[in-house]
């Protein structure tokens, strides 16, 4: 019985884990990828234009810390009064900002 019990709770802790991953997925494939690019390195017509840095590149990921990245997500991005990112806090979650850095995290780790 008690084995039983670990066996489901440890599938739905699995299977909520997995939506997780696939909601920051999709969250970035619809808002974040025209810019950033799917694999992360900026390299689109957008993010070419706005020089959207490499994410893979793991010198350019140590430049910004969490709580850094999570505020740009929050707030945007501004080049002097140019808002080169806009911000989605109000269509965003907290955790789903924090999902969606820590889809932005992966790209560096090969
Ligand atoms: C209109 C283009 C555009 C879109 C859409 C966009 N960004 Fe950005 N973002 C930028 C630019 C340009 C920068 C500044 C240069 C850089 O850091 O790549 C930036 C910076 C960032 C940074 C800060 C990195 C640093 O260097 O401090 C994070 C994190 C980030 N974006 C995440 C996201 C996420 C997550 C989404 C989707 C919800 C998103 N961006 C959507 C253009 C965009």
């Amino acid at each position: 019985m008690k084995r039983q019990l670990t066996a489901i709770l440890t599938g739905a802790f699995l299977a909520a884990g997995t939506l997780v991953a696939a909601d920051a997925k999709a969250n970035y494939q619809k808002d974040c990828q025209k810019c950033h690019g799917a694999d992360g390195k900026g390299q689109t017509i957008m993010g070419k234009k706005l020089k959207a840095k490499d994410y893979t590149d793991a010198a350019v990921q140590k430049k910004f810390t969490d709580e850094e990245a999570i505020k740009i997500i929050r707030e945007g991005k501004k080049e002097g009064d140019k808002a080169i990112m806009k911000a989605y806090k109000d269509q965003y979650s907290e955790q789903e900002v924090k999902d969606l850095l820590a889809y932005i995290r992966k790209f560096a780790k090969k």
